[in-house]
């Protein structure tokens, strides 16, 4: 086996992340997902489940195409290898092939469950209809391709010896990743350290070139712990999402597993391939797509990570930064930087900062972004960092506008009923007007919204709060709806058909023109999806888009 200091990040933010009910990404955010892990340094990127619809397979096709070829890499050793995953199956086998063989270095990734649970309820196979289906389907995905990983589903609650067996059978037919995982979140650390070590250890045919790779869920909160657990005890490859994000309780996060290996080097003395740095952005914009916002506690990328308000820790903290800090914000890419810029900074300032933050813009967005800073700065005395963040992710990280906010009037207040005034510019040029009275102004706002997209959709969550402190401070909102046409996707493990929910995001000093950009946000992947979806010649609203 591979037994050496580098721990592979294999990121599944795109499989098992966004395939987790709520969270669906278009396909040109996961391809800008993608872009952006490609420039973080992950290893391998699994780019979907080819087999759960024809636009899965067709985003799994262009990250393979386009990140799996040059992505953000500077020499090719880094350009990640691009991962589908497959049913044990070969229809799933195909589907898979057919989606990353475009790229340089793909990757089939194959999966049946070993637990005696899942082998009588949900695959009705005795054990040894179970190896002898991984033998052929990983043979038959090695006769595709030169890179098969096979994972034991619910590996956590299988029996260690019947383990062995199966994963030495996969090693015989060409696998050389196995990967174990903890489906169901059920084991403790030490559980999974000798479950890795027994596996290391007893395994037949295991040898250099075979990577021991751990997936863990966070059902009870011990993934990252897990993970760690199975890297010392020789897993070479780690999966992981970015927020953690993933099926009920999320995946092991990347952000946890990287900054522990770095800040307890002198433990583990294992290094990654993953620049820290870009951390906190691709956190921001992975929460700005699915909608799934980030927790202010959550470990490494919550917004509380690195403030130290009580009063006894700044004082601590004034005296000497290590006392309360264990790692330096800037190393996952917190800039603390307060007063950034103003009123009277140029073009050349705001393209400098944007640069030093890891965005760069060509002309023509930075034209588009100057303007929207410029809009800003009449209304906020100082632009911070964040403040950037949040235009920059309000101005480019949305889907195609389908529907424009061109106009928003609202009244509200104690006297009379809360009463918008909406103007929208459809996809067809024509701006539509509509007023509605509601319980609030967000009611009444989305109420004349939903009267001219006419797009019938459920409002699951509504998030808001303020960026930065002050009173001048930009509102971020973030909505998640769900359609009520239909629009499903499969999940690969349960198989369960379920409806896709779609993330909205919206920044502004106005807390409802926010709200308003978010919603409309949605509502526009909404339609984009249905219309992208193969299955739909005419999409439900009757919109022909280009
Ligand atoms: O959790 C799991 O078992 C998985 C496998 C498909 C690797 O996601
Ligand atoms: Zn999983």
């Amino acid at each position: 086996m591979t037994n050496n200091n580098y721990v592979r990040i294999f990121d599944t933010t795109l499989r098992d992340g966004e395939q987790s009910p709520g969270a669906t990404m278009t396909s040109a955010e996961k391809l800008e997902v993608a872009h952006n892990l490609a420039r973080l340094g992950v290893d391998v990127i699994e780019a979907g489940f080819p087999a759960a619809s024809p636009d899965d397979l067709e985003a799994v096709r262009r990250i393979a195409l386009e990140v799996g070829n040059q992505a953000g890499a500077e020499s090719e050793a880094k350009i990640p290898v691009i991962a589908g995953l497959a049913r044990a199956n070969k229809s799933d086998i195909d589907k898979a092939w057919e989606a990353v063989q475009g790229a340089k270095h793909p990757r089939i990734h194959t999966f049946l469950a070993t637990s005696a649970i899942h082998m009588k309820h949900k695959l009705k196979m005795d054990p040894e209809e179970v190896v002898q289906r991984v033998s052929e389907m990983v043979a038959y995905a090695k006769s595709l391709c030169d890179d098969v990983e096979f994972s034991p589903e619910d590996a956590g609650r299988s029996d260690p010896e019947f383990l062995y067996v199966v994963l030495g059978e996969a090693i015989k037919s060409g696998a050389t990743t196995l990967n174990i995982p903890d489906t169901v979140g059920y084991t403790t650390p030490d559980e999974f350290y000798k479950l890795i070590k027994g596996i290391v250890e007893n395994t037949p045919g295991m040898r250099e070139g075979i990577t021991v790779s751990v997936h863990c869920h966070d059902d009870l909160g011990m993934a990252t712990a897990n993970t760690l657990a199975g890297i010392r005890a020789g897993a070479r490859q780690a999966e992981v999402t970015i927020n953690g994000i993933g099926e009920r309780a999320g995946n092991t996060s990347l952000e946890e597993v990287v900054m522990a290996l770095k800040t307890r080097h002198p433990v583990f003395g294992l290094d990654t391939g993953i620049d820290t740095r870009q951390l906190s952005r691709i956190s921001k914009l992975v929460s700005n797509y699915t909608g799934i916002v980030v927790q202010p506690n959550k470990a490494i990328v919550g917004s509380n990570a690195f403030a130290h308000e009580a009063g006894i820790h700044q004082d601590g903290m004034l005296k000497h930064q290590t006392t309360y800090e264990i790692m330096r914000p800037e190393d996952v890419g917190v800039n603390q930087t307060k007063l950034v810029l103003g009123k009277h900074s140029g073009r050349h300032a705001l393209r400098a900062r944007l640069a030093e933050l890891g965005h760069s813009l060509d002309d023509v967005e930075l034209d588009q972004a100057f303007a929207r800073f410029k809009e800003l700065a009449d209304r906020k005395k100082f632009i911070t960092d964040l403040d950037l963040e949040a235009v920059i992710a309000d101005e480019f990280y949305k889907p195609r506008d389908v529907y424009l906010l061109n106009g928003l009037q609202v009244t509200c207040g104690t006297m009379g009923m809360p009463t918008a005034t909406v103007r929208l510019r459809g996809p067809d040029g024509v701006v539509h007007t509509h007023a509605a009275m509601g319980t609030g102004p967000v009611d009444a706002t989305y109420k004349a919204i939903n009267a001219i997209v006419n797009a019938p959709c459920t409002l699951l969550e509504f998030n808001i709060h303020a960026i930065t402190e002050g009173i001048d401070a930009l509102g971020e909102v973030t909505v998640r709806i769900q359609g009520r046409n239909g629009h499903t996707t499969m999940d690969a493990q349960s198989e369960v058909e379920y409806p896709r929910v779609y993330g909205g995001h919206g920044a502004d000093t106005d807390i409802i023109v926010a709200s308003a950009k978010a919603y409309i946000n949605a509502l526009n992947k909404l339609i984009i999806a249905q219309t992208e979806s193969r299955e739909y010649a005419v999409n439900d609203f009757g919109v022909m888009l280009g």
